[in-house]
């Protein structure tokens, strides 16, 4: 099956990264290989991660004829400072799935087709399936409400817990059963809220967001660009709180801490606000509809 996933705000991550002879990218997320293609063509160094296996072999085939500019490494993102021991000029995290991920029925992610409740990214590591059999049934809900900003949280772990469900089809209808029909969504399928919540637990999301957004410092050059597409709130939420703060924007000092020794900014912001989708990229990508891209620059004179 042929690996297409339609990249998002491909010309505007380009445009965030000065050219120079031999500047390194870190794509954190390889997938497809659409963003690491378009820096690899406009001359950088490309250094690609995925945890999934199909997208790596996928994307290493696609970008073969960069040679040895391009280097693919299996592992998670959360590690990129072990997996590509720095300084690095950039680093673009796209945020997510990718599609061929989720429209393929045995991965498990879709709640239109039915397959195994799996929904791992990777190759390892717990099913969605084993969480809902493992978990209690109060960590479930909170989980759900939390991950999936679901109010019926409660009734739908309820519901989860009582039928242990094995397939997406079954999931499905545990969250139908577990919401009143007149309380369902309009704008949404029911279960799209408690499969997201599934999807960031099973595949460590939240945590791997977080750990990589404490690397950036150590990993970037002086110089050097961090640039990332969220599509979901919670993502962008971190990815805001983190950046503001390493440009000396938030002011978290305890009251009466003396101001001479606040952090002094290491970083500038490239995105005063989110950059997002032009209206003809959203009509050709209804995808590009939620993404939001921000970056910072690490300030020359900034060692680490
Ligand atoms: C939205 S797709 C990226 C698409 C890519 N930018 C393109 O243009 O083709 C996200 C990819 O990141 C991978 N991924 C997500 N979280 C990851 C993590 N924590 N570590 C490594 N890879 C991850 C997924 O397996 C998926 O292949």
């Amino acid at each position: 099956m042929a690996f297409t996933h339609q990249t998002v705000l491909l010309g505007e991550v380009v445009r965030l990264f000065s050219p120079g002879a031999d500047r390194v990218i870190v794509d954190g997320t390889l997938g497809g290989g659409g963003h690491s293609e378009a820096l690899l063509e406009a001359g950088f160094r490309v250094v690609g991660i995925d945890r999934d296996p199909v997208a790596l072999a996928a994307a290493s085939a696609r970008l073969a004829r960069f040679g040895e500019k391009f280097r693919a490494v299996k592992g998670e993102f959360a590690g990129v400072q072990t997996l590509v021991p720095g300084p690095v000029d950039g680093l673009v995290l796209d945020l997510g799935v990718s599609s061929p991920q989720l429209d393929t029925p045995e991965r498990g992610f879709s709640f239109q087709t039915d397959g195994p409740l799996d929904m791992r990214m990777g190759d390892t590591g717990e099913t969605a399936a084993e969480l809902i059999a493992r978990m209690p049934e109060g960590q479930l809900a909170d989980l759900i409400y939390l991950y999936g900003e679901e109010r019926a949280s409660r009734s739908i772990a309820r519901t989860l817990k009582a039928r242990l469900p094995k397939t997406t089809s079954e999931a499905v209808e545990a969250v139908k059963s577990g919401v009143p029909r007149k309380a369902w969504p309009k704008e949404l399928h029911v279960a799209t809220r408690t499969f997201q919540a599934l999807r960031i637990a099973v595949n460590g999301e939240l945590d791997q967001l977080e750990a990589a957004l404490a690397a950036i410092p150590g990993l970037l050059a002086p110089g050097g660009v961090a640039a990332i597409i969220s599509f979901h709130s919670l993502e962008d939420r971190l990815v805001k709180q983190s950046f503001k703060r390493l440009c000396g924007e938030i002011d978290d000092l305890p009251p009466g801490f003396p101001i001479a020794n606040a952090r002094a900014a290491q970083f500038e912001t490239l995105s005063k606000r989110p950059i997002v989708a032009s209206d003809d990229e959203v009509a050709q990508n209804p995808r590009a509809r939620s993404a939001k891209l921000r970056a910072v620059r690490k300030l020359s004179g900034v060692t680490s």
